[in-house]
Parts: C-alpha cells; sequence; structure tokens
C-alpha cells in the first residue's frame, strides 16, 4: 500500500473509504479491569468522569458487574466478573486491565454485522435486539486484533441512559469533569510483522482507508523503533493507528507492550480537549501522571513549529508538546500507563487546525518512554 505523508489531510485522502459501514462515531470503550468499583473511582476522581449507569446483581446480573461513566460525548465502561473462571477472568488473567470493547455506533447494528461477516469479520456477537421501557437497542460484534472487539450499536429507538440492562447510577461524590470531549483516535499494538494485515482487515472488512504511515526511519530513536499506519472511516470519525515493532538496539516499547498485554491490544485512546492547559492542570492537581519532557524540548520548539496561540510558558510548566502540519498545530500529552502492566495509557490532545499525529514529537516522546522503560528494566 501506498504511504502517504504526514502532511496529507484527510478531506483529500479518506474518500477512498467506501462507505459501506457508516460509523457515527465511537459509541463506548470497555474495560475488563480486576475491581471495576475501584476502576470507577479512580476514572472519576483523577480524569473527571460523571456516574451514568449501572448493572450487577441489584440489576439482576450475576456473573458481572458493569460501571458506566461519561463525560461529554465519552462512554467508559468498567466491568468486573463476580466469580470464578469464564472468559472476563481470562482475559483479566491474559491481559490485565486492559480495552476488550471498542463500540461503534451504527444506524443499522444488523447489517453493519452483514457486511463485515461477509467480507471475512470474525463474528462475535450475532446481531440481537435488547430492550426495555426505554425503547430498544440492536447489538451485533466482531473480533477485530488480539482479543479486542468491535461492537456495533444502534441506538436510535432508545431514549434511556445508556441500554439496557442497566440503572441509573446515582453517587453522591461527583467530581467536576475535566473537559475532556470526544475520542480523537484509539491506537491499537499488534505484533512483528502483523501490521499490515490489520491495515487490510480495516481497508477490506471494515471500508477504512489509510491516512497516513510513518517508517522505522520516522519514529526511531538509539533504541526504539516501531512502524504506524493510520486507518481512517470515510467521515473521518474514526481512526485507529495501527502500531507494530521494528528492529532497534534494544526493545521497542511495542514490543515491551506486547510482552506485558501477552499479544495485540489497545495501547492509548486520545481524548480531545478544547483548552488544553486548563484539562493539564486538573488532571496535574488530580494525580494523573504524565510523560516526562525535558525543559531543553522547550528551548526550540517554537523554530519548529512557528507562532502559536498559547504562551510557552504555562505549556512548558506542564510539559505539553507541540507539532505542526500543513493545515495547523497540535498540542498533546500522554499519560505513563494507567496499570501496573505497562500497557494501556490515555494521551490528551487539542487539535488547532493539524489532522495529524504528533510525528515532531516522536523523537523527544520516545526518549521519555525510554527513561520510563529503563527504570522498569524492560529497554
Ligand atoms: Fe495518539
Amino acid at each position: 500500500m501506498e504511504s502517504k505523508n504526514i502532511g496529507d489531510t484527510l478531506e483529500k485522502v479518506v474518500p477512498e473509504a467506501e462507505d459501506f459501514l457508516p460509523l457515527n462515531g465511537t459509541d463506548y470503550v470497555e474495560l475488563y479491569v480486576g475491581n471495576a468499583k475501584q476502576a470507577a473511582h479512580f476514572y472519576k476522581t483523577a480524569f473527571g468522569f460523571q456516574s451514568l449507569a449501572y448493572s450487577g446483581l441489584e440489576t439482576g446480573v450475576t456473573d458481572r458487574v458493569s460501571y458506566v461513566l461519561a463525560q461529554d460525548k465519552i462512554r467508559l465502561v468498567l466491568t468486573t466478573p463476580l466469580g470464578p473462571g469464564g472468559e472476563i477472568n481470562k482475559h483479566l488473567n491474559d491481559h490485565g486491565d486492559g480495552v476488550k470493547v471498542i463500540a461503534l455506533w451504527v444506524d443499522d447494528a444488523y447489517k453493519s454485522y452483514e457486511e463485515t461477516t461477509s467480507r471475512g469479520a470474525k463474528s462475535y456477537m450475532e446481531p440481537k435486539t435488547i430492550s426495555d421501557e426505554n425503547g430498544e437497542v440492536r447489538l451485533s460484534g466482531i473480533h477485530t486484533y488480539g482479543e479486542t472487539v468491535h461492537i456495533f450499536v444502534e441506538r436510535k429507538n432508545y431514549k434511556g441512559l445508556f441500554m439496557p440492562g442497566f440503572v441509573e447510577w446515582k453517587s453522591n461524590y461527583n467530581p467536576e469533569p475535566v473537559g475532556l470531549k470526544f475520542i480523537d483516535h484509539m491506537v491499537g499494538n499488534v505484533g512483528w510483522g502483523e501490521m499490515n494485515d490489520w491495515v487490510e482487515f480495516y481497508a477490506k472488512v471494515m471500508g477504512f482507508a489509510q491516512l497516513i504511515s510513518f517508517d522505522d526511519k520516522d519514529i526511531s530513536t538509539e533504541y526504539t523503533a516501531l512502524m504506524s499506519k493510520v486507518m481512517s472511516n470515510g467521515n473521518g470519525r474514526i481512526k485507529f493507528p495501527i502500531n507494530e515493532p521494528a528492529e532497534g538496539k534494544r526493545k521497542s516499547q511495542i514490543e515491551e507492550y506486547i510482552d506485558f498485554y501477552k499479544g495485540a491490544g489497545v495501547q492509548h485512546v486520545a481524548i480531545a480537549t478544547d483548552n488544553i492547559i486548563e484539562t493539564i492542570t486538573k488532571l496535574n492537581e488530580r494525580g494523573v501522571e504524565f510523560l516526562y519532557v525535558p525543559e531543553s524540548y522547550y528551548d526550540t520548539v517554537l523554530d519548529r513549529v512557528g507562532e502559536i496561540d498559547e504562551e510557552l510558558e504555562p505549556l512548558k510548566k506542564l510539559g505539553i508538546l507541540i507539532d505542526r502540519d500543513d493545515e495547523g498545530y497540535l498540542l498533546q500529552l500522554f499519560t505513563k500507563p494507567v496499570e501496573d502492566r505497562p500497557t494501556l495509557f490515555f494521551e490528551i490532545i487539542q487539535r488547532k487546525g493539524a489532522k495529524s499525529f504528533g510525528k515532531g514529537n516522536f523523537q523527544a516522546l520516545f526518549e521519555a518512554i525510554e527513561r520510563e522503560q529503563e527504570s522498569r528494566g524492560t529497554l
């Protein structure tokens, strides 16, 4: 597949995407976690998510409990099994806390299933309709990389809070949101030599087009290297960069992820804000840990990115990274992994015209990750 420059833009490029699978956006992201009650507390306290819905023993579900949290357009579902054995425990045992479901909002869950399985997707959930007094939700699902799945959610005939089977989760503890708006992109790490298979999966099975590719010349430091291609659906609301490790002097961060996650999985969830200085200030106050970039990054950054609206001083103080492409610039910052295994982390991103992913920051960023790897003895 032809590589495209980082400067190539969404509007010009995605018309190659086919629209047999129209997607309205991300519906929710579900994490399987060891202790959903405590994880929910963390995502409320640290990231400003709000209590939305709940399912568990009190709602007649006996094998698992799920908490649904929301912030603006983002819905996070945290699920923990209530007993031993079974698929969720196996997932936890293999992968630790991590993303199981990237749910996609569609107009027709039955058709989405047909279109994707007929193109070779492996079925995860046969189409089904669930209902309650608020209407009906139609669901279906397919497998993607590793043990991650996509669930297609059709909710045009549903007026409830989340979906049938869930009740309102009322809480007396409601920390303020921090300005997180929507999911900008979600990155998958796949194993050696597997990137192109998954790029082809998103192209053929889901009708996505390739926006950008990076190779090890773009993304390598003394020690680490990776390759990445960014796949997008037709309207650009769903963007999935896919990374694979590349040969470097020492262990790549992608390889470290694969080692600890025990296979392919979601590496990071990038969340958009429209005021990154405010958002990161609040996240810092709430104990979210970010990758540290040396102050020297800011000595030359404006030579590279040119004029920006923000004052440099607060960006420097918070360690926010800056990059520019043909259409504008972006501000971004990455958390440290949010669980004990060095696996899933979050990115906070503010786009000021730029539609790319921060290539100009890779060097500084990867050196920061390597410092972390060094301290874990996994470099
Ligand atoms: Fe990202």
